[in-house]
């Protein structure tokens, strides 16, 4: 068996340079690792991807929401990350099921067991080892996902980006509580330093727990 690993933040914290930097630093030394992300990480889920962060889609109702991104879950991880953590692979997922219940339970406010019953079927039974939060004002990352999104020449994924500030803000709450409740599995980095602070703590942190029989040898 695998070791899983999610990462989750508010948008623009600066989590997906941070698992890139981690997949590099652990390939580097000979960890099998696979970096994938939701919603997509596999041909079909990309496909629910386009729908789910296009702008133009405002009439996306709160439920027809989650759905799509629990079939995009349901296929991801039959196609991706369950045949990874079969094969013994460090998997590396940029946001998973705790997106959900941030995003549609804090930020939507869809009832919390509707949500984990379906990340419940949707997962399959792969639940993240570890989950490492990079915590960010949204004031910041939002402006740091507006910059983003200004210099890419592809689609505007901007749905979220488009939400009011309280939005997110119950977004940030609703992953701060959810790193509360499971203490053992969040590990909580300030997004708030600068990208080698912030890398430097994630891989000694990480390095740590990821088990000694996945750990290369040299
Ligand atoms: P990204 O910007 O990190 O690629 O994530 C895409 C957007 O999708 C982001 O705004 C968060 C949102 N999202 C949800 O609302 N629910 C989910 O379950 C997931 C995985 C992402």
């Amino acid at each position: 068996m695998g070791y899983f690993i999610t990462f989750e933040g508010v948008e623009g914290c600066g989590k997906t340079t941070q698992i890139k930097l981690l997949s590099e630093f652990l390939l580097a030394r000979g960890m099998h690792t696979v970096l994938t992300r939701e919603p997509g990480g596999c041909p079909i889920a990309d496909k629910i991807r386009t729908i789910l962060l296009d702008a133009e889609n405002k009439a996306l109702s709160p439920l027809a929401e989650l759905m799509l991104y629990a079939a995009a879950r349901a296929q991801h991880v039959t196609e991706v990350i369950s045949p990874a953590l079969e094969a013994g692979k460090i998997v590396l997922c940029d946001r998973f099921c705790d997106a959900t219940l941030a995003y549609q339970s804090f930020g939507r406010g869809i009832d919390r067991g509707v949500i984990d019953n379906l990340n419940l079927q949707a997962c399959q039974g792969a639940t993240p080892h570890l989950t490492v939060l990079v915590d960010c004002d949204p004031r910041v990352g939002l402006e740091r996902a507006r910059q983003r999104i200004e210099a890419t020449s592809g689609p505007r994924e901007e749905r979220f980006e488009l939400e009011a500030l309280a939005f997110h803000e119950r977004v940030r709450a609703g992953y701060l509580r959810l790193a509360a409740d499971d203490p053992e599995r969040f590990l909580i980095i300030n997004g708030a330093d600068s990208i080698e602070a912030i890398f430097a703590a994630i891989s000694t942190l990480v390095a740590a727990r990821i088990p000694e029989a996945l750990r290369a040898v040299y």
